[in-house]
């Protein structure tokens, strides 16, 4: 087990590329049962302001099958909902919690947290990254190949929370990453900057507006929604402006034979991925999600450790 011990994961780049190494090792043991650590009394706190369904019950389930227990505190059930400050919150939350998984817009809000709590604070999707996902994604590539470095991923679509968090974990791992995203939609260029320098020498960071450029050689196609949570309302202005970064069968044609492909979920089938592709025989996606569950049973049990 990677020693976590009381650490924070509001970032991929706060784990060093062997940390993020062994625990991927230790997912991989967690899920063939080679391992089954218990924490029995710990005590996890969700504190969600956005929807979540993968996220919140593979941390659920994974706390219980660790032997603690979870409270669900949506925002919408505590105060946190009613404008109760981030500061007093974590210090109140600090003193019962052992450790908190947090689902919200701004990372500084985490960052705040973290800075005001003592216990773990787990970045559970912010409007910068998703950490927590990009452990299940690499577990799943890990599955399917087994060494990842100088694997290459495309990412198409909307260059934010997902395709940060693939960023730096791709290059942490050593794996080349590449991002295609129509005009004004491509990553912050301090994160691509970030996975630039994390990469180790003669892995590649690609940031293109061509889609078919961007799946040359790609072992692993990634998609996520056009418009994330929050965003609702701006789906529509975008449907015209994401149509060349579908991930369809024209474009899965163009990457390597034995090229497969991951989406966090949910989807919109017809949007940034046919429905032919996501049931296709390429598609790894239900692994991917069970993958969830595993990849945050190993870093709950580091951080707990
Ligand atoms: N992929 C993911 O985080 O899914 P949920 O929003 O359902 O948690
Ligand atoms: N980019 C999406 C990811 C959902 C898991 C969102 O933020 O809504």
């Amino acid at each position: 087990m990677p020693s976590l011990r009381g650490r924070d994961l509001l970032s991929l780049s706060d784990l060093s590329a062997d940390e993020l190494a062994g625990l991927l090792e230790f997912a991989a043991d967690l899920k063939a049962g080679r391992s089954n650590p218990l924490f029995p009394n710990k005590v996890l706190g969700l504190l969600f302001r956005k929807a979540s369904t993968r996220t919140r019950v593979s941390f659920s389930v994974a706390m219980y099958q660790l032997g603690g227990q979870v409270l669900d505190l949506h925002a919408g059930v505590t105060q946190v909902g009613r404008g109760e400050p981030t500061s007093d919150t974590a210090r109140v939350l600090d003193r019962y919690l052992d450790v908190v998984a947090i689902r919200t817009f701004d990372q500084s809000e985490i960052e705040e947290f973290a800075d005001y709590a003592s216990i773990p604070v787990i970045n559970a999707l912010t409007d910068l990254e998703h950490p927590c996902q990009i452990l299940a994604d690499l577990l799943t590539i890990q599955e399917e190949f087994g060494d990842l470095q100088g694997l290459t991923l495309t990412y198409l679509g909307d260059g934010n929370n997902v395709a940060h968090s693939l960023l730096l974990g791709c290059a942490m791992v050593g794996m080349n990453v590449h991002i295609a995203s129509p005009d004004g939609y491509a990553p912050d260029p301090t994160i691509a900057a970030k996975a630039e320098a994390l990469m180790p020498q003669g892995g590649k960071v690609l940031i293109t507006q061509d889609p078919e450029a961007a799946v040359q050689g790609a072992q692993v196609l990634y998609t996520d929604v056009w418009a994330s949570m929050g965003q609702e309302d701006l789906a529509d202005q975008r449907l015209p402006l994401f149509q060349d970064y579908q991930v369809n069968d024209a474009l899965l044609s163009q990457a390597s034979p034995d090229a497969i492909v991951l989406h966090c979920l949910p989807a919109h089938r017809g949007e940034e991925i046919t429905h032919e592709v996501i049931e296709g025989t390429a598609s790894r996606v239900w692994d991917q999600a069970e993958n969830r569950m595993h990849a945050q049973k190993a870093l709950l049990a580091s951080v707990l450790g």
